[in-house]
């Protein structure tokens, strides 16, 4: 069987590393992985291929940056000979990027087999590209491999058959839970307690007002913790451009997954606006004040770390100062974040392990 897996920007290569670990093990598995180039610079993209141990891709469509159609256009019309070269038995796709609706658009006109990992979460705000993202990915999909229950029902709401549904967990934690000793081991940290801060999303950044009073809030914040923010390109020209740059927040370049994880396991807390490290930070038991007003993954706030503080500084403040006066919010990790969720996926879309298979296991497992 041929499987096409395709990714393109940085929160979906930690996705995929585990998959096609998982698939690589099946003997009757053949895996094309496409990396579409939405994200480019190297340490947005070929340092998590280093870390996570991904093989090269087979195949860069090179699409680089540009507007929300005009990427998508460019990834669907170089995704399309592909797939018509190849003939997959399926294609994989993974998140809610551009890259991934891009794919499942390709695959549905041409009636390839699509699996979306990380299917169901829903925000229900349609201001997020992502949120249009998922609708369409999900609508498309055969077989929606879901992190958690909420995916499930929100999926069946929208009319999804149960059978295309596989509740499997979370992708994302399978890579946390393989790296994260050699991330306690490599990382490097500060002595004294920090926050750690990551902001991309056109909501929080490409407005200066809203940009100003987050970062007034986190210079407050620096008066108790350093501030450690990798910032994510499209910030750091925002900084600029606002004129917004302080020395009281320490700015760094993004930062490579293992020295991310170090930081994070040993957060006082971490001010966010990401998807997954609400996810990364609740397996962690890591305080997370995530800035904005609704989340996808809801079962971080349910049963995780996570709280919601909207674009509040105000709110922001309260729950900072509650922290550093030592209440944190404890919480649960949820069901299936248990770092096998790609075995499950593995067993799902190429069946039980053969005795070759078992045979090729016994040998990874031994070297
Ligand atoms: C994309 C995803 C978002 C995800 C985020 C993680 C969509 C709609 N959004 O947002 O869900 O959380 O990735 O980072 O797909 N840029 C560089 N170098 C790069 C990549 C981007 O400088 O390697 C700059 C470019 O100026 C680009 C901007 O960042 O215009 C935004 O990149 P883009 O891929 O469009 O979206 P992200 O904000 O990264």
């Amino acid at each position: 069987m041929k499987i096409i897996h395709v990714v393109g920007a940085r929160p979906n290569f930690m996705k995929v590393a585990p998959v096609l670990r998982a698939l690589s093990r099946r003997t009757s598995v053949e895996q094309i992985l496409v990396h579409t180039g939405q994200h480019y610079d190297a340490n947005m993209s070929d340092v998590f291929f280093a870390q996570l141990g991904i093989p090269a891709p087979d195949v860069n469509l090179e699409v680089g940056s540009g507007s929300h159609a005009a990427q998508t256009a460019d990834i669907m019309r170089r995704f399309e000979p592909v797939v018509l070269e190849h003939k997959p038995d399926l294609v994989l796709v993974y998140g809610d990027v551009n890259s991934t609706v891009a794919a499942a658009l390709v695959c549905a006109k041409l009636l390839v087999r699509l699996g979306h990992v990380e299917a169901g979460l829903r925000s229900f705000d349609r201001n997020m590209p992502e949120e249009i993202n998922r609708l369409v990915t999900d609508q498309l999909a055969d077989m929606l491999f879901t992190p958690s229950e909420d995916g499930d029902i929100n999926l069946q709401r929208e009319g999804v058959p149960l059978s295309r549904i596989y509740r499997v967990g979370n992708v994302m934690i399978d890579s946390l839970v393989r790296l994260l000793p050699q991330a306690a081991a490599d990382g490097s940290r500060p002595e004294k307690p920090y926050a750690l801060v990551t902001l991309h999303r056109p909501s929080n950044v490409d407005d200066s007002e809203t940009l100003r009073a987050i970062l007034a809030c986190l210079v407050g914040v620096s008066e108790k913790f350093e501030v450690i923010f990798p910032t994510h390109p499209r910030t750091r020209r925002r900084i600029a451009e606002f004129g917004l740059d302080t020395d009281k927040l320490t700015f760094l370049d993004p930062l490579s997954y293992l020295d991310f994880l170090a930081l994070q396991r040993e957060a006082a807390v971490v001010i966010t606006d990401s998807g997954g490290i609400q996810e990364e930070t609740t397996f962690l038991g890591v305080p997370c004040l995530t800035l904005r007003n609704n989340t996808e993954r809801p079962v971080t706030v349910s049963m995780g770390t996570n709280i919601l503080v909207g674009q509040d500084p105000g709110r922001l403040r309260h729950e900072l100062s509650k922290i550093m006066a030592g209440e944190r919010k404890t919480g649960t990790i949820p069901p299936l974040w248990d770092g096998l969720a790609s075995e499950r996926i593995a067993g799902l879309v190429a069946g039980p392990p053969t005795v070759s298979d078992r045979d090729k296991i016994l040998h990874d497992v031994s070297r």
